[in-house]
């Protein structure tokens, strides 16, 4: 299992990546706009933060796979280091992912939503596929079982290609698509921020502390 920050929020990132055991930075054009700035400039910081190893997901915005290309060669011949380029999962999404993955540039098919459509994905060559997991819920979909199903299906045909779950709303989300098969997951910060809040661990540790405290007169054990 691999953990990404689903933000482009480089404070926020440079916290976490301090904290937890950060993958990498997934992006998409909501998560950008929100940040109102350049849009390399903004690239190129959280790059600084996290390093030239750990994977940054752009997204293209263009209709065409033709464009999907251009922007994917653009944003790779911009920002250093490890550049997964994020493609939908449409009829141009699939040809820009094929020709894409010819050139050895990575891909993600993202705004997933059926099992078939990452299989198709996959087929293409997509290295990562993202299924929108509260946004099929919102759909009165499952889309828990819909990652489940995927990793099936990726088992079945041996495909190389990994799950990257995306859109969560709550832990037991994240949770639950860990144990449906998802090879990764990309989290907002404020959720990761959620993972470990369990009021009894603090409670533990301060019944700990006091007790060591009434035993030896002092809050650590270098004594
Ligand atoms: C990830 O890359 C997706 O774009 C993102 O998780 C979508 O999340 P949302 O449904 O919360 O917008």
């Amino acid at each position: 299992m691999r953990l990404y920050i689903d933000s482009a929020d480089v404070e926020k990132i440079a916290k976490l990546n301090e904290y937890f055991p950060i993958a990498g930075v997934t992006t998409n054009p909501s998560i950008i706009v929100k940040e109102n700035r350049p849009f390399l400039e903004q690239l190129k910081e959280i790059r600084e933060v996290i390093g030239e190893e750990k994977e940054l997901f752009v997204q293209v915005i263009g209709d065409t796979a033709e464009e999907m290309m251009e922007e994917a060669n653009y944003i790779t011949s911009k920002i250093p280091g490890n550049v997964v380029i994020k493609i939908p999962a449409t009829v141009e999404g699939i040809k820009a992912i094929k020709l894409l993955s010819a050139e050895q540039i990575p891909t993600l098919a993202t705004t997933i939503y059926t099992a078939f459509q990452a299989l198709i994905a996959a087929m293409a060559g997509a290295n990562y596929v993202a299924p929108y997991v509260n946004r099929i819920d919102n759909l009165t979909g499952n889309g828990v079982n819909v990652v489940a199903e995927i990793a099936e299906l990726f088992a079945a045909y041996q495909l190389p290609t990994e799950i990257l779950a995306a859109s969560f709303k709550n832990v037991q989300q994240v949770h639950d698509v860990c144990l449906a098969g998802a090879h990764t997951v990309t989290v907002s910060p404020d959720l990761i921020e959620k993972f470990l809040s369990f009021p009894a661990t603090p409670a533990d540790v301060s019944a700990f502390k006091e007790q060591w405290q009434n035993a030896y007169g002092i809050n650590k054990t270098t004594l």
